[in-house]
């Protein structure tokens, strides 16, 4: 009976689509007005220095994500073997982020501190030589490849301009120098070593 009336009144037909299209948009809407709460950096978390934001970009060129996450999630299995799980906080200067969705391999977030840059290095030119079983890939030319300091820069000015990640002039400035030399497997090794050491484990 009540299906009827409105469908024959188009008017009131026309105020209900209205109140449920509303209903609709707020749900989408209201969560953005507290957007700032979740996009406030976990104290600790900074962005990342030269060095570890070039083993950044080597990380995601290489595809590192395609085997390995960067999320851990609050259940006790993960808590347990990887550390504290992931919160929002700390990505916030991470983009685009990291966090995949296939495990290959372990879940890197928290693998910062966990091995001794030797065993980075030695892990990445042949995971064999020290996890017997690994079926990971071999990365040795990252030990060839110098960086390009310039290059690495001015993504981070780009990082700055475009998307307000708060390096300071200084800290630009000062970026080439201590990148001029390095390759690009200490950068990997350096950005390894900075995951998820904000947060205590
Ligand atoms: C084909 C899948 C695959 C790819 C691609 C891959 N890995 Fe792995 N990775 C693994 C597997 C499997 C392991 C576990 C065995 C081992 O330690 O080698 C692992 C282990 C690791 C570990 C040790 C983690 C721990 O907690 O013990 C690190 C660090 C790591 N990988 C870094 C990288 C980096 C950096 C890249 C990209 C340059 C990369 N992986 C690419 C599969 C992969």
């Amino acid at each position: 009976m009540s299906h009827e009336v409105v469908e024959k009144n188009v008017g009131l037909m026309a105020v209900l689509i209205f109140i449920v299209v509303s209903i609709g948009g707020l749900v989408e809407i209201v969560p953005l007005l507290f957007a700032s709460q979740t996009t406030e950096p976990v104290e600790g978390v900074e962005p990342d220095p030269p060095l570890e934001f070039a083993g950044r970009d080597v990380y995601v060129r290489e595809g590192c994500y395609n085997c390995h996450s960067q999320q851990i999630r609050p259940f006790r299995a993960e808590t347990e073997r990887y550390g504290h799980y992931s919160v929002a906080g700390e990505f916030v200067y991470d983009r685009p982020f990291q966090w995949g969705s296939k495990r290959t391999g372990p879940d890197l977030a928290r693998v910062g501190g966990r091995y001794s840059d030797d065993w980075h290095y030695a892990h990445l030119m042949n995971p064999r030589d020290v996890v017997p079983e690994s079926n990971m890939p071999a990365y040795p030319w990252l030990a060839e490849r110098e960086l390009d300091p310039e290059a690495v820069v001015s993504r981070m000015r780009s990082q700055k301009r475009l998307l307000g990640v708060p390096y300071s002039e200084e800290q630009l400035n000062e970026a080439a120098s201590q990148l001029e030399g390095k390759t690009e497997m200490d950068a990997v090794i350096a950005y390894l070593q900075g995951l998820g050491t904000a947060v205590s484990r």
